[in-house]
């Protein structure tokens, strides 16, 4: 039963609205409907989307979103199993070798996919697993078939370097992949009760402990002291670790020393240059949202309401607010190639009804 404040919050109201008006027939959802750049459908927005529709009372469209990743996947089925083959082999996969993170909203891969968008990324398939775990709990043949068809990619590419969730930096490792891999691992687990995959989650989470953690927080990428603000997702919603984990707890302190504007909204990283690298609707939610998991109803509060003032007059959420980038130079070269940034963006909607949520489940409001 979903709470009466899905349906009397305006935002929330909105945000439901902006999702299930962007799902396609197919069950994909479009990352943003006036972007053009943003017009496909990404494994790791459409898995936040399907989480927020489930928790907000729109389970038809979790289902039809599943149902859509199901039918991509064995519609690909070569693709996975094909580079699973060459990792087995001891190779590394080349980005033109590896299933790629977003599809036409019709399941289709892009044409020339790897060539025109940073397509090699690991996370999502982690995230959607972990959100299949979370929303459903019987699954069909073909829904196992799916989950065993991605898990046995992942226990075999995880360590291979790749995109990061931002889509850069695909000569390396990152925390946040192997986090959203680690929970994605552990869930494909939980669904199918293959052993396998609950042994590669421990030794991601191990790998992640002896590479990736340091002054009692996770960082970005070995080589990089700092944090990155997507290290805070290794409990919410991928449950990697529990919220209560120390190592999580530090880094949440350190990403809104480091990275939260006064007032509200979370930068990526240090030295983002994305349309200035401003604040991020999506991150403030997602800090908040695990710092409310640990009791903090301050963070809480100041996110939602941050959210609601930055929501234009018809409540759209962006996916950046510019008022205080780290590079102001660099907005206008992003205006000229792709226009102005992301709005309505359906993740940044998706977060709003994950941490409102939150507050439900604190018994907050
Ligand atoms: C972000 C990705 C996101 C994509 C679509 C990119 O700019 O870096 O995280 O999946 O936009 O919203």
């Amino acid at each position: 039963m979903s709470s009466q404040i899905f349906q009397s919050d305006p935002l929330a109201v909105h945000s439901l609205k902006v999702i299930i008006e962007n799902q396609n027939v197919s069950g994909a959802y479009v990352a943003s409907p006036n972007f053009q750049q943003y017009r496909y459908a990404w494994l790791r927005d459409g898995a936040f989307c399907a989480l927020a529709t489930h928790v907000a009372g729109d389970s038809q469209s979790t289902l039809k979103f599943h149902a859509w990743v199901v039918d991509t996947v064995l519609k690909h089925k070569k693709l996975f199993t094909d580079a699973s083959a060459i990792l087995e082999t001891g190779h590394q996969l080349s980005p033109e070798q590896s299933p790629p993170t977003r599809f036409h909203e019709n399941g289709n891969l892009e044409e020339d996919h790897h060539s025109v968008w940073p397509n090699f990324q690991l996370d999502g398939y982690g995230t959607w697993i972990a959100v299949f775990n979370q929303t459903q709990s019987q699954y069909t043949d073909r829904e196992l078939e799916a989950v065993r068809t991605v898990a046995d990619f992942l226990i075999l590419s995880w360590k291979n370097p790749c995109y990061d969730c931002w889509e850069e930096g695909g000569d390396k490792i990152h925390g946040s992949t192997l986090l959203a891999l680690a929970g994605g691992l552990q869930s494909a687990f939980d669904i199918t009760k293959e052993v396998s995959y609950r042994d590669s989650a421990e030794k991601i989470r191990e790998y992640i402990e002896s590479n990736f953690v340091m002054d009692g927080h996770f960082i970005k990428h070995p080589g990089s002291t700092r944090v990155d603000s997507s290290l805070a997702w290794a409990a919410l919603p991928h449950h990697a670790y529990e919220s209560d984990n120390p190592i999580l707890i530090e880094t949440l302190k350190i990403i809104k020393a480091d990275l939260q504007t006064q007032g509200g909204g979370v930068k990526r990283y240090l030295g983002d240059t994305y349309y200035g690298g401003g604040d991020w609707v999506l991150l403030e939610a997602l800090l908040a949202w695990n710092q409310a998991a640990n009791g903090d109803l301050e963070a809480f509060e100041n996110a939602i309401a941050w959210m609601r003032r930055v929501a234009d007059t018809n409540l759209d959420l962006p996916e950046q607010v510019l008022n205080n980038v780290q590079t102001p130079e660099m907005i206008k070269p992003w205006e000229d190639r792709w226009g102005t940034n992301a709005k309505p963006l359906l993740w940044s909607h998706a977060m709003y009804l994950l941490l409102l949520n939150e507050g439900i489940r604190n018994q907050w409001i």
